[in-house]
């Protein structure tokens, strides 16, 4: 892992930003109980409590396995599941492939389409829909649970396409993801003969990137996932071994930010599109672990370099100082040259000859250092390049932070009972049988709303 993520967390100090920042010496008095936390959450996982924290120690020879049986058999890909059941699939081939998959969803040069539906929009399902409805559709739902409403009825969607077109071979076009016992998707799986591959028990959906949630999708176009998880392993290690551990520190850093200072928006800005998927990946984690408290919740948000400095930048630079904010910059750009044309202007000149990674770069450090000399606390995250090693050592840094602010907020990060709830309601809505009761008085609350209409 030498070098391949490095950290540079000095703008989070107040030696760097001033009042904003934090205080070194508070670190060195807070680390021992900080510590402490660090070593009760390794004595939970030793005693079987975190399985998550183990995954990337697990062969993924099942996963390997149907890939396998399956890779370059199927076009499109048609991934149906939501929030912790879709992002990480969805980061790791944005990452990983053309920096447009997210328009265009092309797993590579001659790859599958891929269509990862996390939505019921009916339009984006009826587009996925015609898609499947010619060429070899691969069709793969996951959920934990198996009774989420979204990916519940985008399947039934597709298992009527499929069974028009394939009365005999449906079957072989369906793989699930899910619990190993329970839920409709299993029972399914099994009364069907439908393929399953299992969600380890104890592992939530945002803590599940490196099961079969995040590996099958992965595997089946083609990502090196023993490398990702190779990458896990690695960072696993180096945060033990090392002098001091950059999840804990980070962790701290932002609680302390957060109580102390007031910065309670934590911003993740890539200066890379093909890293978008990765920072919607940890607003999710951020936000459903942690958002559990009404006094004491820091709030995820997400942007990319450079496109949000006309967006977002004036807001974070003279707006209120409520963020800490995570660059991420790679080093590895493919050398696109900045061509001399021959124009002769100085507002153009300047910029011949040069490279767009440098631009990049220089935007980046700008705006490090704009947001520094305006008090803001921020760090940035290198990575030498792109790959499937450094995205599982970024999964493993992350969900050990968000683990460690769990213990600082004082809240259990590994349940979502609001989301819970919700999905409750819609189900009522929906009309299943045992809300029935509640349907008629969740449906008065929309009666008597005040109306503004255009045109009258
Ligand atoms: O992180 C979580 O637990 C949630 O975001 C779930 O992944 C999401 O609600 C989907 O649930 P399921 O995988 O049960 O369909």
């Amino acid at each position: 892992m030498k070098g391949r993520i490095r950290i540079d967390f000095s703008n989070l100090l107040s030696d760097a930003v001033g009042e904003e920042g934090l205080d070194l010496a508070e670190w060195e008095r807070g680390r021992p109980k900080a510590e402490k936390v660090l070593w009760q959450l390794q004595r939970e996982r030793a005693e079987g409590k975190h399985p998550f924290l183990d995954l990337p120690y697990h062969r993924p020879d099942e996963v390997l396995r149907v890939a396998e049986g399956l890779r370059g058999k199927f076009d499109p890909l048609v991934i149906l599941g939501i929030g912790g059941s879709s992002l990480g699939a969805q980061a790791i081939m944005e990452a990983l492939f053309h920096p447009f998959f997210r328009f265009q969803g092309k797993a590579g040069e001659g790859g599958p389409e891929v269509l990862i539906l996390d939505n019921v929009d009916p339009s984006t399902l009826s587009y996925a829909l015609k898609r499947a409805s010619t060429g070899d559709p691969l069709i793969l739902a996951i959920s934990k649970s198996g009774t989420t409403v979204e990916t519940l009825s985008q399947l039934l969607a597709f298992l009527d396409l499929l069974k028009r077109r394939w009365s005999k071979g449906w079957k072989e076009r369906v793989v699930v993801v899910t619990d190993p016992e329970r839920g409709p998707l299993r029972r399914f799986a099994e009364s069907e003969g439908i393929r399953a591959l299992p969600i380890p028990p104890g592992v939530g959906g945002r803590f599940s990137v490196m099961t079969a949630v995040g590996l099958l999708p992965a595997a089946l176009v083609g990502v090196d996932v023993e490398e990702l998880l190779l990458g896990a392993v690695e960072m696993d290690r180096a945060m033990k071994e090392g002098e001091w551990n950059p999840a804990l520190f980070s962790a701290f850093a932002h609680y302390r930010l957060h109580t102390q200072k007031g910065k309670g928006n934590w911003v993740t800005l890539p200066y890379s599109d093909s890293l978008w998927g990765l920072s919607a990946w940890r607003r999710q984690l951020i936000g459903e672990s942690l958002g559990k408290r009404r006094d004491l919740a820091p709030t995820p948000l997400t942007a990319v370099g450079t496109t949000d400095q006309h967006s977002q930048l004036q807001l974070w630079l003279n707006g209120p100082r409520d963020k800490v904010i995570a660059f991420l910059s790679i080093e590895g750009h493919p050398e696109v040259p900045i061509p001399d044309v021959g124009w002769r202007d100085e507002e153009v000149s300047y910029l011949q000859r040069k490279d767009f990674a440098s631009l990049l770069e220089a935007e980046r450090r700008a705006t490090e250092f704009a947001l520094t000399k305006g008090g803001c606390p921020n760090y940035t995250i290198s990575l030498k390049e792109l790959t499937a090693s450094v995205l599982g050592g970024l999964f493993y840094l992350w969900e050990v932070e968000v683990a460690l602010c769990g213990s600082f907020y004082g809240v259990n990060p590994f349940d979502q009972p609001a989301v819970e709830e919700g999905k409750r309601v819609t189900k009522g809505l929906m009309g299943k049988e045992e809300m029935r009761g509640k349907r008629e008085e969740w449906e008065g609350w929309w009666r008597d709303r005040r109306l503004w209409r255009w045109p009258e």
